[in-house]
């Protein structure tokens, strides 16, 4: 099944919701009438038709009835009251596809209490740049020819995809959905480490990014296991060496490790504060 002409309509157009909109409309995966966003701002919704040409509303109930596909892109807190909100409006032929950190499928199904498909997401912010991460899971209802591939089409828009079952879903969001903080952390760290060092901080900043994209870049283009690449660069008696010794001593890859498991650990309990 294609997405193509579907409509498709995005609840809770902030950060993310945005993030996928512009996705979808610069990867011609959906056309701007085929897309309508809601949210409660009205000034942010006329800025939204002003950059895109999209049709908008303030009214969630109105923007689930009109469409194939809901996106449901509002914050966890205020999940339930949404979905019951458009509990009245919703089809068992629409699909719902959910990126609320911590919801469960069995959740959303429970409130809207129709047997429509759903399809839970994990994206990450490099979304908004094109160069996501997203995890997606089918629930209840969804199958993989006709729902998980709507879905892959729409979150390939905005990078890679991957599919798990739901129960990596905490985990994917101490993995990559958390990510992209660690990872700038490491970059601060690293810009830091430059001027400490005597490199202006602006020079410092870009040289710092560049190597941590052209690295994961590496990682991706050549396919190699990183520890091969480190091995590659690793001369004897040169200068990675003696940074190795260090990082190993001060413990990078076990805080790493431990800031995952920190992570997905804090989103198992949220998402047992937002079950039932
Ligand atoms: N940010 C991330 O890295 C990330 C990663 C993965 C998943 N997520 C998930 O993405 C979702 C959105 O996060 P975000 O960072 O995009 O948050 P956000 O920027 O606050 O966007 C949520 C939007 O929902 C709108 N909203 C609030 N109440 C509403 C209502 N009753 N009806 C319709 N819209 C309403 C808000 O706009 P108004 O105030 O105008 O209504 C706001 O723009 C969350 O569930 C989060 O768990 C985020």
């Amino acid at each position: 099944m294609s997405i193509k002409g579907k409509k498709i309509a995005v609840i809770g157009a902030g950060h993310m919701g945005k993030a996928m909109i512009g996705g979808m409309l610069r990867a011609k995966t959906a056309a701007p009438k085929d897309i309508i966003a809601s949210r409660r701002d009205e000034a942010s919704l006329s800025e939204l038709r002003r950059l895109w040409g999209i049709q908008t509303t303030a009214n969630n109930k109105k923007a689930a009835a009109s469409a194939d596909i809901i996106l449901l892109a509002v914050k966890p807190q205020i999940s339930r009251a949404v979905l019951s909100e458009i509990a009245g409006r919703v089809k068992k032929s629409q699909l719902i596809i959910s990126l609320m950190a911590g919801v469960k499928t069995e959740t959303i199904a429970k409130i809207l209490k129709k047997p429509c498909p759903i399809v839970r997401a994990m994206p990450n912010t490099p979304c908004l740049v094109d160069a996501g991460a997203t995890a997606i899971c089918a629930g209840a209802h969804a199958t993989e020819k006709d729902h998980l591939s709507l879905a892959a089409e729409i979150f390939g828009s905005v990078g890679q995809v991957v599919t798990l079952p739901e129960t990596a879903l905490d985990a994917v969001t101490g993995l990559s959905g958390s990510g992209p903080v660690y990872i700038f952390m490491v970059i601060e760290a690293m810009i830091d480490g430059g001027v400490k060092m005597g490199i202006p901080r602006a020079v410092a900043a870009k040289l710092a990014a560049q190597t941590v994209f052209g690295a994961a870049k590496l990682v991706i283009e050549t396919g190699k296991h990183p520890a091969i690449l480190k091995d590659e660069v690793t001369t004897p008696a040169g200068t990675a060496i003696n940074a190795i010794h260090v990082l190993e001593a001060k413990g990078l890859r076990s805080v790493l490790i431990d800031a995952i498991v920190a992570a997905t650990l804090r989103s198992q309990e949220i998402s047992r504060l937002y079950a039932d």
